[in-house]
């Protein structure tokens, strides 16, 4: 069943349109995106920088399918590649302009990928290059009740917080060129975009028992997390070795 959302995330279109402008005024030539999933925002590039060259990376077929339709309805075909591979110790790159939208587990089977993401993210770009990091942090610090209720054996120690996300990319090599983080608006938006067109097809069902429990279940982990979960989106420029 086809979701209805634009972006994988919780990502708005007004804040998509901001960072592509910003990412293309770096004017890369190439773009790798790390866990491209449909790779809305490696077309949108694209469509921005008409002499940039796209490669995207992902292992859910399904996915790259609809990216490959989407570049093909709006005529990128041979300027992007969707390719069914992992990310992990990629040979693709060195990139002008590396994406990693909720994806640094892609890089990393660390339990908090974070780390692993961003020493990987430095070797990817190019010197003068551009970073886009999206990246699960906790907007406030979760209860152990709150944990219980999240995705099985969620813990404190999954995710960062966004001042300890930042020293982590200092850290790594990276200056912050902008930061913003995921609004309750677009979060909402993404969660119920996400289940939306199975709720509506359960209500028309409702001895279907294994969506309802699976809707069920999601439901009860989103609230868990609603408002604790945050996403940070960070530009990141490479400091100069
Ligand atoms: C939350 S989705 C984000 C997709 C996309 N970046 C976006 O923002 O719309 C995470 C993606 O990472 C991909 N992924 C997970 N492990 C991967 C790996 N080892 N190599 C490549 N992609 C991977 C998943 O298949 C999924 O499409």
């Amino acid at each position: 069943m086809t979701t209805r959302l634009t972006f994988h995330g919780p990502l708005s279109s007004a804040r998509a349109d901001a960072i592509v402008d910003r990412l293309s005024a770096n004017r890369p030539h190439t773009v790798l995106d790390i866990g491209c999933g449909w790779g809305e925002l490696l077309l949108r590039v694209l469509e921005a920088v008409p002499e940039a060259r796209g490669t995207g990376v992902d292992l859910n077929e399904a996915d790259l399918a609809r990216g490959r339709r989407s570049a093909e309805e709006r005529g990128l075909t041979g300027r992007v590649d969707f390719l069914a591979e992992s990310a992990r110790d990629t040979a693709h790159g060195p990139a002008d302009l590396v994406l990693c939208v909720g994806a640094s587990q892609a890089l990393s089977d660390a339990d908090c990928p974070t780390a692993e993401a961003l020493r990987s993210l430095r070797r990817l770009v190019t010197d003068g290059g551009r970073v886009l990091l999206g990246e699960g942090i906790w907007d406030r610090r979760p209860t152990e009740a709150e944990l219980a209720g999240m995705w099985p054996g969620a813990a404190t120690s999954d995710h960062l917080s966004l001042a300890e996300l930042l020293d982590l990319a200092v850290a790594s090599g990276f200056r912050p060129e902008w930061t913003e983080t995921a609004t309750l608006s677009e979060w909402e938006h993404f969660e119920s975009g996400y289940q939306a067109a199975q709720e509506v097809w359960l209500a028309a069902n409702p001895a279907a028992t294994e969506t309802r429990n699976r809707l069920d279940r999601h439901r009860a982990q989103w609230m868990s997390y609603r408002g604790v979960l945050g996403m940070a989106y960070l530009t990141l420029v490479p400091v100069l070795r």
